[in-house]
């Protein structure tokens, strides 16, 4: 079923009562955008979706984050009686962070009462310290949404940095911070690198602070901002001809080259077979719709994994290390 059709046969089901007779439902946060992606992926999953609203669902159990989830609540409550939600808030032993949906007056009331803690920026910092545990709520149609131990870190996985308006040749860097920051995937400090589609230069940048030699391919220059980096070492010319022989020294592999998802996962499977990298993140760049099947395709490869970045767009991060 089109994300279209189900949507208007939810909004048939506008009365929240009912999820008072299930034994558990949880919310997704879908990234702003890209709901429709969530939509498709829950109906691939078989997930029932009991409402839906334009910055929330909710739905049946899942078992992991979704791709396209930028947070996931888990086990969720859903309180009615104004006095009694505040009494409930109050006697949690973490803060709360408020999760606006609609600006409706229980809200405006509930947070009057209600401590609570507003949304920061990030500091890029590898690893990033913050540990911070919190419980997150909204309203919705008069009642109040809860959960205890949303899944993300950071609250609704709204990652946004501080950012270096400077430094960097592009934005494209936000991509690599979040992945090392947020994630953790970090590439130890005697690490060869070697970097495919990587001008004017974002990931270079941000790779060249941890490597021992970043080897970069693109069909252009790098932003001549970056000469001074003497450990990235630029190639000009086609990235799919790269002769496998001379970087076996390598241990990981970035890729966030423009080409169809299907030249990636070949390109994937050429390195993992011809060199000894056991570590890749690559964009899966999508022309179209998020194509699902190609996505399997890559999840097949043992130890790997897919993350929908907050700072990715339409395309998703494809991601295997070796631990
Ligand atoms: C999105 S940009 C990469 C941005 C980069 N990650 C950064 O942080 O600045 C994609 C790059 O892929 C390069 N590209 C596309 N096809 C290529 C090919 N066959 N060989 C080499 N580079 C290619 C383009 O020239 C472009 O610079």
């Amino acid at each position: 079923m089109d994300s279209s059709r189900q949507h208007k046969k939810l909004q048939l089901n506008s009365d929240l009562g009912f999820l008072n007779q299930l034994d558990r439902f949880d919310i997704l946060i879908p990234f702003i955008h890209l709901e429709k992606y969530l939509m498709m992926e829950l109906e691939r999953r078989n997930i029932k979706v009991y409402y839906q609203h334009s910055r929330l669902l909710i739905t049946a159990p899942v078992n992991e984050r979704p791709i396209w989830a930028q947070d996931w609540w888990p086990s969720c409550q859903i309180l009615s009686d104004f006095s009694e939600a505040i009494d409930f808030l109050k006697s949690q032993k973490n803060l709360g962070i408020y999760y606006q949906t609609e600006s409706d007056n229980l809200s405006k009331r509930i947070q009057n009462r209600i401590k609570n803690i507003p949304l920061k920026r990030i500091d890029y910092k590898v690893p990033h310290p913050f540990n911070f545990k919190f419980y997150t709520y909204t309203t919705i149609q008069d009642q109040v949404l809860f959960c205890a131990q949303p899944f993300q870190r950071f609250p609704f996985g709204w990652h946004e940095f501080n950012e270096d308006k400077q430094t960097p040749p592009n934005r494209a860097y936000l991509k690599l911070w979040e992945l090392l920051s947020v994630y953790n995937i970090v590439p130890s400090s005697g690490s060869k690198i070697i970097e495919i589609g990587a001008s004017p230069g974002g990931w270079s940048w941000v790779l060249s602070q941890f490597a021992a030699e970043v080897h970069t391919f693109d069909r252009a220059p790098l932003d001549p901002k970056l000469n001074p980096i003497k450990n990235i070492h630029h190639h000009i010319g086609d990235a799919f001809k790269i002769p496998f022989e001379q970087y076996q020294q390598c241990d990981w592999f970035f890729s966030d080259l423009i080409c169809t998802p299907e030249k990636l996962y070949e390109t994937i499977n050429l390195w993992m077979k011809h060199s000894r990298i056991q570590n890749y993140v690559c964009t899966i760049k999508f022309k179209g719709d998020c194509d699902f099947d190609i996505m399997n395709q890559f999840l097949q490869i043992p130890g790997s994994r897919i993350i929908h970045l907050y700072q990715n767009k339409n395309e998703v991060t494809w991601i295997r290390t070796a631990e």
